[in-house]
């Protein structure tokens, strides 16, 4: 009755010592351990066994079938299995061995963002010329985008074309958002505010100084938002660096010397500055900023932003004695200053998180 089982054995053992590669014991396996291989047979006739010989003959079989599993993990462990031999060029170890000489993968480590790393530059330049950081919400109200800053109602930059307004429920502004009623604030009490999605970094001239007495020497960076047609140098959201500096007898000369600094900062000592006579509704008088830099072997003047001496009426909304205070202010384009400086040609690469893109800086 156990024949088929001793037979079974025999052809085993008659085939053990032809195994002597990892394609060879698949052969093996494949043949004795496989679905359809004889081990399986030899189970299947457990059907044609009397009913009381059943348990016996199933305790045979399985104690063969362990016995054949058992040869098989020996060979493995000694010739290694086919799929590791072929993975492994040139001399497989035993399977499921490591081979410590082959390099690792390289782990693939990201990086900040270039207009985080401009940034962060910009606040150690200007920090080293003794400028502090300062914050702003980029939900603002009209008072600290507008009104504070010597923007009266009919002026073209608070069309509504040229801005995100906000729909903001009635009753208190949302915390953290907006202080409606600033210090020195009566057009803001008088009148219900639109809120809108900051147009200018300017906004925080206004929040630092209604919470801060002069002297002040601040920088901030943040986004802005304007409706613009995204092109090559144009796109809806973009950051600024706003810098205020009040303190008393603060003249045009301390301005284009700041400027100056940060220049050969952050293009280097040969970048050069000039001051375009211009008009901001905030600054009396108000420049435009350009830099001589070096981009691929020629000198070309670049426009960088805006700036100029705080006007009085700035000062007398958020409370300062324009008598007493004097301050310059600068608002610079951060995208533009990278693009300048890495010479990169369209603002749209910037915000498409391509990592080909990204990964150059
Ligand atoms: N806020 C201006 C803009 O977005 C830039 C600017 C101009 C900022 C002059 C200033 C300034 O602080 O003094 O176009």
């Amino acid at each position: 009755m156990f024949e088929p089982i001793e037979q079974l054995k025999k052809q085993v053992e008659e085939a053990l010592p032809a195994v002597q590669s990892p394609e060879q014991l698949e052969q093996f396996r494949v043949r004795f351990l496989g679905g359809s291989g004889e081990l399986k047979k030899l189970m299947a006739r457990l059907k044609e066994i009397p009913s009381a010989q059943k348990r016996e003959f199933g305790k045979h079989a399985n104690e063969a079938k362990a016995w054949v599993e058992g040869q098989f993990e020996g060979l493995k462990a000694k010739l290694g299995s086919p799929a590791a031999a072929g993975g492994q060029a040139g001399g497989a170890g035993p399977a499921g061995a490591i081979d410590v000489t082959e390099p690792g993968a390289a782990p693939r480590l990201g990086r900040a963002h270039i207009i985080t790393q401009t940034i962060d530059e910009l606040i150690e330049v200007f920090g080293r010329m003794g400028f502090d950081v300062a914050t702003g919400p980029e939900v603002e109200d009209e008072w600290h985008n507008f009104v504070a800053l010597n923007i009266p109602p009919e002026h073209p930059a608070r069309d509504p074309l040229d801005n995100f307004y906000i729909d903001m429920p009635a009753g208190p502004a949302a915390p953290g958002i907006v202080a409606v009623q600033s210090a020195g604030a009566p057009a803001a009490a008088a009148a219900p505010q639109m809120h809108l999605l900051r147009s200018q970094t300017s906004t925080i001239q206004v929040r630092v100084m209604e919470k801060t007495r002069p002297p002040v020497r601040v920088v901030a960076m943040g986004r802005v938002y304007r409706p613009d047609e995204h092109d090559a140098t144009h796109y809806s959201m973009f950051h600024q660096v706003e810098g205020l500096y009040v303190s008393r007898k603060v003249s045009m000369a301390d301005l284009k010397t700041t400027l100056l600094q940060f220049a050969h900062a952050y293009f280097g000592p040969e970048a050069e500055v000039r001051l375009r006579p211009s008009f901001f509704p905030f600054t009396e008088p108000s420049a435009e900023l350009d830099v001589k830099i070096n981009l691929k072997g020629q000198w070309r003047w670049m426009e960088l932003g805006g700036c100029g001496m705080v006007d009085p009426n700035v000062f007398e909304a958020v409370g300062y004695d324009s008598e007493k205070w004097t301050g310059f202010a600068f608002g610079l384009g951060i995208e533009r200053l990278a693009m300048r400086k890495y010479d990169i040609q369209d603002i749209r690469w910037m915000f498409e998180n391509d990592v080909r893109f990204l990964k150059q800086f």
